[in-house]
């Protein structure tokens, strides 16, 4: 049996502790009997940005970025990919197992039961400007369902957990078609139910006077397997968002509208986007060397490339070139895929990207699919938004259901003025 204790000499006192591992971690609040005198409030772990912290256990999703894996409940992404639907897979999120066929069937008629949403809701969208971006729209919606549903603060009793959770599930591609065609000037297209969850999303984004509407069953299937890649990803910058909104105990809609708002960043699910403008500005295959040379000279970033945990080849990227093949015999080759394509065979034989670990990630293919299949660029990152948001909700459900977790609440290193006396006193404050 291995001694599963750290031993630690604080060279200011001379002191020696030895602290239990947890996990093969140390606990933070171990490190606070280590003081220099009673007055010492004691050590703290100071680690911007997360980057050594982890700051939950989780049973839903393992990833080594390392080794370049990802699994959803100990199954691998790909495997989920090639043999599950979207809503399986969040079935699977969210409960710990594979439904069988009677639970799929029972989950996929709750969840289509609530796709629908408020004609409120739908005014209350009428109202952004023309121009509005969809995914300020779709935060903005999805923070408004919490005045629709005043129950949905009683986050403590399961049934109204669940009931919330189906809620935004079934409502999410609702409200993400309709932040679409409201930016298009298009009148709203109501769910169709006889349609699956990806084929509804589509019939809700393009239908257009046919009575009714059939989408292509490859650019179906295809987002449906980049719906399950987007499921979750463990503790990123929106999840940590949810739970750390979360543990306030706030409605899941005000704790997901803070998820969407994390989501929308450049440096998180906004870079599919910013890699469709990066392509257009490079414009032409033989004009990748001087862009690349120019992120090497430190002006701006390669977008879609490079991960805070994976220092390998993102397994999901790997997926996702495979459906870009599939898409592309539907829609015609994009252009900008050999514009990809040639940045990627540079970058991966370049130093200055492989010392540093640098490799595509999910988002340098995603949007070359999502522009083939007809959507524009300020789409992407809602397209990110509508499956992460199963993974949030997990994340949530098991973070309350954690005894451990509290409200988060990090702690700081102070490093402004001291105390000081406000003199002399002005004339204002005089009179
Ligand atoms: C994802 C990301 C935010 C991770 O950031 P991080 O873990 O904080 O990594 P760092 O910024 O510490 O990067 C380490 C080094 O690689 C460089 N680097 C990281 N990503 C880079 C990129 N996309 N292009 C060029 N250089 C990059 C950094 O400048 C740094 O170089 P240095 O050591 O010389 O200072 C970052 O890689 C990035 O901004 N990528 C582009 C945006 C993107 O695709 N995001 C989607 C993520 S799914």
């Amino acid at each position: 049996m291995q001694n599963e204790t750290l031993t630690i000499t604080d060279n200011r006192t001379g002191k020696t502790y030895t602290l239990p591992l947890y996990k093969g971690a140390v606990r933070a609040i171990d490190l606070r009997q280590i003081k220099t005198g009673p007055e010492d409030f004691g050590l703290l772990s100071y680690d911007p940005a997360f980057l050594n912290t982890a700051a939950c256990q989780s049973a839903i999703t393992y990833l080594d970025g390392e080794r370049g894996i990802l699994r959803y409940r100990g199954y691998p992404i790909e495997q989920l990919a090639e043999k599950c639907s979207f809503l399986e897979v969040a079935y699977l999120l969210l409960n710990g197992e594979l439904p069988d066929p009677a639970e799929l069937d029972a989950w996929s008629g709750e969840v289509t039961r609530h796709t629908m949403i408020h004609e409120n809701l739908k005014k209350f969208m009428e109202g952004f400007h023309y121009n509005a971006h969809p995914m300020a729209i779709l935060m903005t919606t999805v923070a408004a369902l919490s005045t629709l549903y005043p129950e949905a603060r009683n986050i403590h009793d399961p049934e109204v957990r669940r009931l919330q959770i189906i809620r935004l599930l079934g409502k999410m591609p609702t409200l993400a078609a309709y932040s679409y065609r409201h930016s298009l000037g298009l009148p709203y297209v109501y769910p169709d139910n006889d349609f699956g969850y990806t084929r509804n999303f589509l019939n809700m984004l393009w239908k257009r006077t046919e009575p009714k509407y059939s989408a292509n069953p490859v650019l179906a299937r295809a987002l449906e397997v980049l719906f399950i890649l987007h499921a979750d990803h463990e503790q990123n910058c929106s999840t940590n968002a949810m739970r750390a909104v979360g543990s306030s105990f706030a409605d899941p809609y005000a704790t997901t509208a803070a998820a969407i708002a994390a989501l929308s960043g450049p440096l998180h699910g906004g870079a599919n986007e910013e890699v469709l403008r990066m392509l257009d500005e490079i414009g032409s295959k033989d004009r990748v060397p001087a862009y690349i040379a120019q992120i090497k000279a430190g002006h701006g970033k390669l977008m879609g490339f490079g991960h805070r945990v994976y220092k390998n080849y993102d397994p999901r990227a790997r997926i996702i070139k495979r459906v870009a093949d599939e898409v592309f015999e539907v829609t015609g080759r994009n252009p900008k895929l050999d514009i990809a394509l040639e940045l990627e065979r540079i970058a991966l034989e370049d130093d200055f990207f492989v010392k540093r670990k640098l490799y595509p990630n999910v988002d340098f293919y995603s949007g070359i699919i999502y522009q083939a299949v007809g959507f524009t660029p300020d789409m992407f990152t809602v397209l990110f938004a509508i499956p992460r948001t199963v993974g949030w909700l997990a994340q949530w459900q098991e973070m309350l259901q954690d005894p451990e977790q509290k409200i988060a609440r990090p702690r700081q290193l102070y490093t402004g003025q001291p105390v000081r006396e406000r003199v002399p006193e002005t004339a204002a404050t005089l009179a």
